[in-house]
């Protein structure tokens, strides 16, 4: 056993990109922490800085370069700094990185976080130190799993890794790697350990989490087994996940949102584009019509329940007749709340090879959509005018003597409450709407 060193550095992350992500910060802190590391909120002053990058889009990534290179000033003003690339980027270009901005250190691709305090001291002995493995031992194991301290009341629990379905866009299945499930008990203990925390919410995060298939005591545990043995956790009081694929929505998890209250009425299930020939160039094995039936029979089981998705649009071929197509998907679901990019190939994956649609064909879809899904999202938020809703507060809102909270539909509610409602859920009468929130007052 070595014993930890206090703190005694200080360590910054800039967290780039999804939910994950966001996740994934948090344990790499924690993984330090025995190397005499805690976070600070600014980049200056800091011995190591952290990049935990994304590599979804094409602007994702540059970003990341831009940044490094403002960081350069940092680093003249104090030698001694050690800077990293960590996430996404880190596992695609790996080398290059080194290459092409010298002043980085080290670069440690997602499945290799828990290798971090090596890396850290190779780093810090003047050498450079890589490593985008994808080793046999489990990264969570390693990494002991337990988050140390949640921020608030909402928290990620990330329960599935990695995708194996390819979609010709994407590069998650090449950054990420081949699918794999978190066991379930070590999922529960996490879950049972952030309700002791006072963690009244949790986001199971996966890249394919509704493909979830986790080791459970007695067999192979669905999602929606996993769900609802978290669900029976004292003091978890909502669930949520993210993101899910059309084709894994099995019919054990459509039945859990129409009978667990504890699972939030709020789904993200990206479907890319509403024309078929797209969705088989894309590589989604499965058709507008399918999902739409699919939409109907989660309605069917939940029918107050928000729709979100994601959209692609100017993928390869594209003509204007596909992405009418799409538009007509976007008024047939109805959508409470959307993430709409322009396509953006990206090296090593199918569709970066083809034809490539104009950009400014790509940007008057792109605005054309977003008009759509902002419509949908005001008449979603209006809608919610006049209704009760359970609000989870999160923090102290922008006004004296209001909060900001969570509604059961993920929207943001301000309200006039007390301080002592923080960190708890409330009923709360929905009486207005701004552009991205809502404004009530408790009720009952
Ligand atoms: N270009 C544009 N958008 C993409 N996404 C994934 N890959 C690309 C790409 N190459 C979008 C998809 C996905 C979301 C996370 O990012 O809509 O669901
Ligand atoms: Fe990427 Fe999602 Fe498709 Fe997997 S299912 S390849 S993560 S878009």
């Amino acid at each position: 056993m070595t014993s930890p060193t206090p703190p005694t550095r200080k360590l910054f992350i800039r967290t780039y990109g999804c939910q994950m992500n966001v996740y994934d910060s948090e344990r790499m802190a924690e993984a330090l922490g025995p190397s005499g590391y805690e976070l600070t909120d600014s980049a200056e002053g800091a011995d190591l800085i952290l990049l935990n990058t994304c590599h979804i889009r094409e602007k994702a990534a540059e970003k990341v370069y831009s940044e490094l290179g403002r960081l350069r000033a940092l680093k003249v003003e104090n030698p001694d700094l050690k800077i990293g690339v960590a996430g996404c980027v880190a596992q695609a270009e790996g080398e290059e990185i080194l290459r092409r901005q010298p002043l980085v250190d080290l670069v440690v691709g997602p499945q290799s976080y828990h290798r971090l305090p090596e890396l850290e001291a190779r780093a810090r002995q003047g050498g450079k130190a890589l490593d985008t493995d994808f080793p046999e031992e489990d990264k969570f194991d390693r990494l002991g799993g337990r988050p140390k301290a949640p921020r608030g009341p909402s928290a990620f629990l990330t329960v599935q890794e990695g995708c194996d379905k390819f979609c010709a866009f994407c590069v998650v299945p090449y950054t990420r790697g081949a699918e794999a499930s978190r066991p379930a008990s070590q999922v529960l203990a996490e879950a049972r350990d952030l309700a002791e925390r006072g963690v009244r919410e949790i986001t199971l995060l996966g890249q394919n989490v509704n493909a979830y298939h986790g080791a459970g005591p007695d067999g192979d545990w669905g999602l929606a087994r996993l769900i609802r043995e978290l669900a029976a956790i004292d003091g978890i009081d909502r669930l949520r996940y993210t993101t899910s694929h059309p084709n894994d929505m099995s019919d054990d998890l459509i039945a859990a949102h129409g009978e667990l209250p504890e699972l939030m009425p709020y789904l993200h299930l990206p479907v890319q584009s509403g024309s078929d020939r797209m969705l088989k160039a894309m590589n989604r094995k499965h058709t507008a019509e399918d999902y739409l039936r699919l939409v109907e029979r989660v309605r069917a089981a939940r029918p107050d329940i928000l729709m979100s998705g994601d959209f692609i649009v100017g993928f390869p071929g594209e003509t204007e007749a596909d992405f009418e197509d799409t538009l007509a998907l976007v008024r047939a679901v109805s959508y409470g709340q959307c993430y709409s990019f322009k396509y953006s190939p990206r090296p090593g994956t199918p569709a970066a090879e083809r034809d490539q649609v104009d950009e400014d064909v790509k940007t008057d879809r792109l605005l054309r959509l977003q008009a759509l899904l902002t419509d949908q999202q005001v008449a979603a938020q209006a809608a919610m005018v006049g209704r009760r809703v359970g609000v989870l507060f999160e923090k102290a809102g922008r006004m004296p003597g209001q909060l900001v909270g969570k509604s059961d539909h993920l929207q943001a509610v301000h309200v006039e409450a007390p301080e002592t409602l923080l960190g708890r859920i409330a009923e709360v009468a929905i009486t207005g709407t701004a552009p991205n929130s809502l404004a009530g007052v408790l009720a009952g």
